[in-house]
Formats: C-alpha cells, sequence, structure tokens
C-alpha cells in the first residue's frame, strides 16, 4: 500500500519512523517541543512594496493569534526584508499577538561570494545582519527560467546568424587576432552556402536549449547553499522537474543530481538547518495544477530514502521536506496527511491573508 492511501489526520506535530521499508508520522502532543513542526512557508516572489508587505503580514498574524505549533516564513522581495525584520520581532509579536518565536524571516535567494564587484547581488551576510533566518535557494523561477527573462537565447541565435558570422569573421581575420584555428575552421564551415541549414538548425537547437536550460547551474545552487550555511542563515533547498523530464521519465534520476549536487560538502551536524522544497515545475503558478497526491507522496519518499543514503536514518526521519506548487487553502490538509510532507512553499495564495492563514491553519477551524 502506498503512503497516500494511508488516511490519518493531518497531525500538526509528530515523529517519523521508518518501519516495513515505509515512512509514518506517529502523532505527538500539540506544541511538544521535540516533535517535528511543519513550515508553512509564503514566496512572495516580485510583489509588494515593503508597507504592503507589513500590513499583509498583519492580517495574517490577526488570524493565527492561536497558532504556536507550527512555523511561518515569509519570503519578501530584497527590498522588504529589513521592513518586515522590524515587524517580526518576537517580543511584539508575542505582546500584540501572542505568537511565540514560530515567525521566520525568508529571503528569496543570496549570492555566494561575500562581498565585490556584484553589482545587484546580495551576499548571505548581508541578508544574516539584517536579520533574515532563512533563505530559498535554487527555486525554478531562478533555475529554469532566467534564461528566458534574460534573453541569452535569442542573443546566441542572433550570434549564428549568417551576417553576423560573416562580420566576425571579416574582423577577426583582419586583425588578425590570435584565434584557435579550429574555431577559425568552424565559422568557415558553417558560412559555407551548402551549410546554410546546418546553420539555420543549430541557432535553432540552441536557441531551444537556452530558453529552457539557462538558469543557475546545480554548481551555482551548490555555493550558495555553502555560503548562506557558513553565514549562519539556514535553507530552503528547492528542487523539482519540468514536464518533459516528467514525461521522459527522469524525475527521479533528475531529482538525485539536484540534491546530491547541492547538498555536496553539507555535514550531517548541519542538515538540521536545510528544509527541502519539492516543486515540480509543472505544477508551479497560475494555470497550472498541483501535483496529484500519489507522486507528491512517491516524491517525498524517493528525497527521504535519498537523505537516508546520505546522512542515515536519523537524520532523513527529521530532514523538513516540503511541497511547492498550488498549495491551496482546499488542499493543504491532505498533502499534510502524506507521511513524507511537512509543509509547503506557498507562492499565489501566500499573497492572500485569508488564504495563506487557512493554509497556516491546516486541519484546524478558520479563525474566529
Ligand atoms: P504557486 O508557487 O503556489 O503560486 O504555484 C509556488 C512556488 O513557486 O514556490
Amino acid at each position: 500500500m502506498s503512503a497516500s492511501k494511508i488516511i490519518a489526520p493531518p497531525y500538526r506535530n509528530y515523529y517519523r519512523q521508518r518501519t516495513a521499508n515505509q515512512w509514518r508520522k506517529i502523532p505527538a502532543e500539540r506544541g511538544d517541543p521535540s516533535a517535528i513542526r511543519p513550515f508553512l512557508a509564503g514566496n512572495w516572489k516580485m510583489n509588494l512594496i515593503p508597507r504592503a508587505g507589513v500590513a499583509l503580514a498583519a492580517r495574517i498574524f490577526d488570524l493565527c493569534r492561536d497558532i504556536k505549533d507550527v512555523d511561518m516564513g515569509f519570503a519578501p522581495p530584497f527590498t522588504g526584508l529589513s521592513t518586515l525584520a522590524d515587524y517580526i520581532e518576537p517580543d511584539f509579536l508575542r505582546r500584540e499577538y501572542g505568537i511565540g518565536r514560530n515567525v521566520f524571516l525568508l529571503a528569496q535567494d543570496t549570492f555566494f561570494e561575500s562581498k565585490g564587484a556584484f553589482t545587484g547581488e546580495i551576499s548571505a551576510d548581508m541578508l544574516a545582519a539584517i536579520g533574515v533566518d532563512r533563505v530559498i535557494v535554487g527555486h525554478s523561477d531562478r533555475r529554469a527560467n532566467l534564461g528566458k527573462y534574460f534573453g541569452f537565447s535569442s542573443s546566441v541565435a542572433r550570434r549564428l546568424s549568417k551576417n553576423f558570422l560573416t562580420h566576425t569573421f571579416t574582423q577577426l581575420k583582419s586583425r588578425e587576432q590570435q584565434l584557435h584555428p579550429q574555431v577559425f575552421a568552424a565559422i568557415e564551415h558553417l558560412l559555407d552556402e551548402q551549410n546554410s541549414d546546418v546553420l539555420a538548425g543549430l541557432a535553432t537547437f540552441l536557441e531551444t536549449e537556452l530558453n529552457e536550460r539557462a538558469g543557475e547551474s546545480d554548481d551555482a545552487i551548490q555555493r550558495k547553499v555553502q555560503a548562506a550555511l557558513a553565514n549562519g542563515v539556514q535553507v530552503i533547498f528547492c528542487c523539482g522537474e519540468n514536464k518533459e523530464a516528467r514525461r521522459a521519465h527522469e524525475t527521479f534520476n533528475l531529482l538525485e543530481r539536484q540534491i546530491r549536487m547541492g547538498l555536496e560538502g553539507v555535514a550531517r551536524h548541519t542538515m538540521s538547518e536545510v528544509i527541502i522544497a519539492y516543486e515540480p515545475i509543472w505544477a508551479i503558478g497560475e494555470g497550472a495544477q498541483p501535483a496529484p497526491l500519489e507522486q507528491i507522496a512517491e516524491v517525498h519518499d524517493f528525497i527521504r530514502n535519498l537523505l537516508m543514503d546520505l546522512y542515515g536514518e536519523q537524520i532523513a526521519a527529521r530532514v523538513r521536506i516540503l511541497y511547492g506548487g498550488n498549495v491551496k487553502p482546499d488542499n493543504i490538509a491532505a498533502m499534510m496527511q502524506l507521511a513524507g510532507v511537512d509543509g509547503a512553499l506557498v507562492g499565489g495564495a501566500s499573497l492572500n491573508a485569508a488564504d495563506f492563514a487557512k493554509i497556516i491553519r491546516f486541519g484546524l477551524p478558520d479563525a474566529v
């Protein structure tokens, strides 16, 4: 029987056990300090000016006054971090809303170098200095979509046009610049009239490939994870397949590569600072459907078993693995029933106070 068929209430706090090759949640007293606490994180992406972010958070806290048994995280854009950091100061939250230290400030990204000529980037120690608790690393908006936004693909395709190559070729020749002879030979070859179809095909191929793939590499993501942890900023590490990989039955291979590379060098004792978010790209955003429960259960089990290989059973049992991709008030409880799911990374629904509060309150009645 697959894990998703086990119907249990969506426990708010629990331990996790592995018996007969299956992971199970064992319910714990609400608020038990040694139990696993679900993590409900809102990724605001590029939305909300700072005071609008504070207003949203205030409405959510108001609807979650009695909630102390799960962790909640808010990821405003960089410009909103300081203002929100001020607002969620623990003593203030306790006085005003009665909630404890279960509210965390998240950043959406970081850079791996600590300082220098990296215009526009923000380092992990800068995040730490303004009170960021945790940073999202490897979100698919950055892994997969940057190529589209920044137009790498069309600028490469333009370089593979006849005009561009002819011009470059003459320039290079006249300058007698030292260029690898193979590069000269390749350009000359592509310029040959007989090969114009090859040139056009190559341009189209590279344009499509880069459109799909140019973004943050596993290598860059690994460095970001390291930089964050080294600066005392915890991590939400995102992974997930696109629809082509799912169709080609490559999901597990791809996730294994993303996780092994992303977490390489993260020591056993540091894994308590890492949360993993499984976010299938095809399930993210408006118009898409969340992944079916069966698939979420299957992938979360796969990831947890991989963590067991890498870090042993005890650590694998405790690492929180979130699901992301169209999490809404009406599907969160069913997701939290799955033995492998420890929370959610929420995009669209986290921008609506009533919706995100319902997600945080999963399995409990709405606030009165
Ligand atoms: P979504 O986004 O909830 O709007 O699908 C999830 C995410 O990208 O983290």
